[in-house]
Order: structure tokens, then C-alpha cells, then sequence
């Protein structure tokens, strides 16, 4: 019950500081299970506080400024050396690339091969051990978490939904008008099944709403990763549901909405990489080759 009045009053002061502190203040005062009850409450009765986390992540207001004002301006994504163990094992090393604004860059290898890895190091959810990650020039070191963290929008191998509707679920926290939760949803693939329903973005998810396929779900994830008009979009098998057809429509639609944008694109589908203008092979851990998009050799390889 204390444990209760701290974490609503947390809440309501809300940082996402304060959200995390919440949350994990609760994980250590209840048993895993009645944690998971309270943080289907928290889902539903706190979107008060979502909209506060978007406070801190949206790009709307302050274009890219980091806190000491700075703009992350657009510009390349550079691995140079980069090595990433954990423990004993070495998950990556010698990974050297560079991406710029506008490029399609396609991620491939097998399963465990240290793909969302590499990812994570962009985010700095990891720390690379040795090696450099510049973006624009500026070692991501040096980036704030907020500032790095807003300009790229990551759609996860695992997807969560909120318990909520459509739009609130692109949204995801942010505001932004009608019209552009709907160009989202039309770039991700999602709006004409979304206004096949009678309810539209209105219309509830999981919990108590209807539930969203596998492919439709990984759509829904995608326009809310692009209302955010992110420098970088790290799409981890993002696509992995959804049919062949409808992913080359996605892809062409990101293509052309997000044109200064870095796209990695992590996949296992030849048609999908065949889409990429460069493809970067991972086997267990190293950069084995970089090739020109179009080909399908690489694939069966693997
Ligand atoms: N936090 C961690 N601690 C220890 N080992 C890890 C950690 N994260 C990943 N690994 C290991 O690193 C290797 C690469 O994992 P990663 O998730 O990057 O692979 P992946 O290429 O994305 O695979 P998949 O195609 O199955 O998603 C795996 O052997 C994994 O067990
Ligand atoms: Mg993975």
C-alpha cells in the first residue's frame, strides 16, 4: 500500500526517470506475479503519464536538440573497429561499415550471428568494448541518451502493444494530429485494414480490444516508429509476418516519406534483402562481406 502511494505519486511528477524508478521500485516490493497485475493497471489507468514520457522523447518541439542545445544534424553512421564482447564470449568484433542519410541498408546472417547486437551498440543499450560508432562525425559517447535515443526509432523482433486503441498505440506517447497518425499508418501498410474497422483508431487492442495478428501488430509498430521521423530506423525482422508483397510496399513507402533517414534493415528473407541497396553479412560475430543489393546467392548461403 506505501509501495502503492509513492508510485502513483511518482506519476504524476513523472519523468520517464520517475516511471522506471516506479516500476522498479514496485518489481522489488511485490511477487512477479502481482507486479505483472499492477503493471496492467498502471497500462490502463496512466495515460496520463504516457503522454509525459512524450515530453522527453518527442522530436516535435525541439527538432533533434540535445540538452546543451546542440542539433544532431543529419549524418553518417560510422562503425569503425568495433569490437563487443560480454563475459567471456565475444559477440562482435572488427565491425567496420558506414551508413549514410537516405540509404537502404539491409543486415543478414544466421540466427544468434550478433544482429540486434549491432543494433543496440547504435542506442547504446550496449557499450561496444573497443572501436569506434560515430554518427555525423560526433562518437556517440559524446551524443546525450536523450538526444541519441530520440533520433532513432527502433521496431523490436518482439513487439509490445499497450493496452489501448490504435492510435494510441501509434502514438505511443506523443502527440501529433489525426492526419499524421494516418499518413503512419499509411506508410507502415496498416490504415486500410485499420479503417475497415468500425471503431477506425479508435478501435481497442489487446487486453480488452481485438486482437491484432502477428503481421498486423509488426504494421502497427512501424507507424509508430515513423510518426517519429526518425535520423535512423533499425527495423529488427520487422516485417517477419508480414507477406512478401505487402513488405516491398512498406519498404518503397519508407523510402519515400523518410528520404534523409538511415534505414537498417535486419532480415532473413531474400526478397527483402533484395530490396536493400547494400547488404551486410554477419557470421558469428564478424562483417564476413558487404554486397550490393539484388543479389539472392547470399541468402542461400546461409
Ligand atoms: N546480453 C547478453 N549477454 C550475453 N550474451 C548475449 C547477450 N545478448 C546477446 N548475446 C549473445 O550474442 C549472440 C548474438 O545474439 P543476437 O541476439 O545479437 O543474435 P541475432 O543475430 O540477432 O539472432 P536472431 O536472428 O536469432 O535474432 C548470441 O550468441 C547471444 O546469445
Ligand atoms: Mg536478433
Amino acid at each position: 500500500v506505501i509501495g502503492f502511494g509513492g508510485y502513483v505519486d511518482l506519476i504524476n511528477r513523472t519523468s520517464v526517470g520517475g516511471i522506471v524508478a516506479a516500476v522498479t521500485i514496485f518489481a522489488m516490493l511485490t511477487s512477479p506475479v502481482s507486479f505483472l497485475g499492477r503493471m496492467i493497471v498502471f497500462s490502463e489507468n496512466s495515460r496520463a503519464a504516457i503522454g509525459r514520457i512524450e515530453e522527453i522523447t518527442s522530436p516535435e518541439e525541439e527538432e533533434y536538440v540535445e540538452d546543451g542545445g546542440e542539433a544532431l544534424g543529419p549524418g553518417v553512421l560510422s562503425f569503425d573497429h568495433v569490437r563487443f564482447s560480454r563475459g567471456v564470449s565475444t559477440i562482435l568484433r572488427e565491425i567496420t561499415f558506414k551508413a549514410s542519410p537516405g540509404e537502404f541498408i539491409g543486415i543478414t546472417g544466421r540466427t544468434g550471428a550478433g544482429k540486434t547486437s549491432l543494433v543496440n551498440l547504435i542506442t547504446r543499450y550496449y557499450e561496444a568494448n573497443s572501436g569506434t560508432i560515430t554518427l555525423g562525425g560526433r562518437n556517440i559517447k559524446d551524443i546525450s541518451l536523450s538526444a541519441l535515443r530520440r533520433s532513432i526509432s527502433i521496431v523490436p523482433q518482439e513487439i509490445t502493444l499497450l493496452s489501448g486503441t490504435i492510435r494510441e498505440n501509434i502514438l505511443f506517447g506523443m502527440e501529433a494530429s489525426d492526419d499524421r497518425v494516418r499518413e503512419a499508418a499509411r506508410i507502415a501498410s496498416i490504415s486500410d485494414f485499420v479503417e475497415s474497422l468500425p471503431l477506425k483508431y479508435e478501435t481497442p487492442v489487446g487486453e480488452r480490444g481485438i486482437t491484432l495478428s502477428g503481421g498486423q501488430r509488426q504494421r502497427v509498430a512501424i507507424a509508430r516508429a515513423v510518426i517519429r521521423n526518425p535520423k535512423i530506423l533499425i527495423l529488427d525482422d520487422a516485417t517477419s509476418s508480414v507477406d512478401p508483397d505487402t513488405e516491398i510496399t512498406i519498404f518503397n513507402n519508407l523510402k519515400e516519406a523518410l528520404k534523409g533517414t538511415i534505414i537498417l534493415m535486419i532480415s532473413l528473407r531474400a526478397s527483402a534483402l533484395s530490396f536493400a541497396d547494400k547488404v551486410l553479412i554477419l557470421e558469428e560475430g564478424e562483417l564476413r562481406e558487404e554486397s550490393g543489393g539484388g543479389e539472392e546467392d547470399y541468402v542461400d548461403r546461409l
